[in-house]
């Protein structure tokens, strides 16, 4: 039941406070990760793990690669590839590899293809990040890590996707444990998590902003979404959303990118997407993004109030009270709002987008 929601997509994208904090919940205490509520196989496996495989398909597989800069982080090799390419492709596995599936419904068949495909590659176990206990993938898997958005009925997924992130955060910390983070270090991480049902609060409230964005957007035929880091996931998974529920064609890129090819397409008719948080890369993104202003490109922006954007015209939105090593999932939380507005100005089935299935069980 959509209840005062327009849409299943809305409903799910203001429902992220509360899924974040069940996902959380039995997880963390008091600044320390619990970690025997992962259950022993699953310590005893990532007490094994040398290196993480992980593997999904669309905005899981956008999960998966900010998780790789959260495992890196802390010394952890971790690869990250798509199932659909995966799956036919030779690989050659590490010693200690442990493989991390990522999937809301569990039934995606080139995630699903992938794992059972593994068996004979030597890894010591498989983990997959699910949403939907009575899957296959949970079922086939030697163990599960739960995420609980409940059920996801928008074809464009949204809760699913922050919830994997908290899971898979947890997942970093639980292996960083095994290198050598600190206890100040693992309690900063885990207050951290436990502020984002309260930050996700405070960006929803833009939501009315957000909407007057989208007015720039509604007669684009492209867009372009740059991050660097963890943020270029993001934008990859920010121009998933927009081409998935606008039709516009979105494509994202590491902003460091831009001038190997993308730039050329910059003129005032394209939209530039950037979620622009203070880190160590900012002067960098900040000058790609000057690039593109003296091309005309209209820039849209998403930064904290830490940051001097101080370029000469753009829109921009201010989060406050970000954390670095969570950013990635708040600063996910306006792209989907900025998607979904574009789609209603443009008057398309936001929730059953054309072409699209909820879950991909064929090839
Ligand atoms: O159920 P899964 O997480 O395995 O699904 C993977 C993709 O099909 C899915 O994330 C798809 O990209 C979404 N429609 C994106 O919004």
């Amino acid at each position: 039941d959509k209840g005062l929601y327009a849409h299943y997509m809305l409903k799910e994208i203001y429902e992220q406070p509360a899924v974040i904090a069940e996902t959380l919940e039995g997880r963390i205490h008091k600044g320390r990760l619990l970690e025997a509520s992962f259950g022993h196989e699953t310590t005893a496996l990532l007490d094994k793990a040398r290196h993480i495989q992980i593997v999904a398909c669309g905005t899981s597989y956008h999960a998966g690669m900010v998780a790789r800069y959260w495992m890196e982080e802390f010394g952890i090799p971790c690869s990250v590839e798509v199932a659909s390419e995966y799956r036919y492709r030779k690989v050659v596995v590490p010693e200690g590899s442990l493989l991390i599936t990522i999937s809301q419904s569990g039934e995606t068949a080139d995630t699903l293809a992938a794992l059972r495909g593994s068996r004979a590659n030597g890894y010591i176990g498989s983990l997959t990040v699910c949403n939907v206990p009575e899957s296959s993938l949970v079922r086939e898997s030697d163990v599960c890590f739960m995420t609980r958005a409940g059920t996801e009925i928008g074809v464009a997924s949204t809760k699913a996707f922050t919830t994997q992130l908290v899971a898979l955060r947890l997942l970093a910390i639980a292996l960083a444990r095994r290198k050598e983070l600190s206890t100040a270090q693992e309690e900063a991480m885990v207050n951290e998590l436990h502020a984002l049902p309260r930050q996700i609060e405070v960006v929803l409230q833009l939501a009315d902003a957000i909407k007057t964005m989208a007015e720039g957007f509604v007669d684009k035929h492209n867009a372009l979404f740059l991050g660097r880091g963890a943020f270029y996931p993001v934008a990859l998974e920010g121009a998933l959303k927009l081409k998935e529920i606008s039709y516009i064609h979105a494509e994202a890129y590491p902003a460091g990118e831009l001038k190997h090819g993308p730039l050329a397409l910059v003129d005032e008719s394209m939209p530039v997407v950037c979620a622009l948080p203070d880190d160590p890369l900012l002067e960098k993104v900040l000058s790609n993004l000057q690039e593109v202003r003296a091309r005309g490109g209209e820039l849209f922006l998403f930064s904290d109030h830490k940051v001097n954007v101080g370029l000469d015209h753009y829109q921009n939105l201010t989060l406050s009270d970000i954390y670095p090593g969570t950013a990635p999932i708040v600063y996910s939380i306006p792209l989907q709002l900025l998607a979904y507005h574009v789609a209603v100005l443009k008057g398309t089935d936001v929730d059953q987008p054309r072409n699209l299935a909820k879950s991909v069980t064929v090839e």
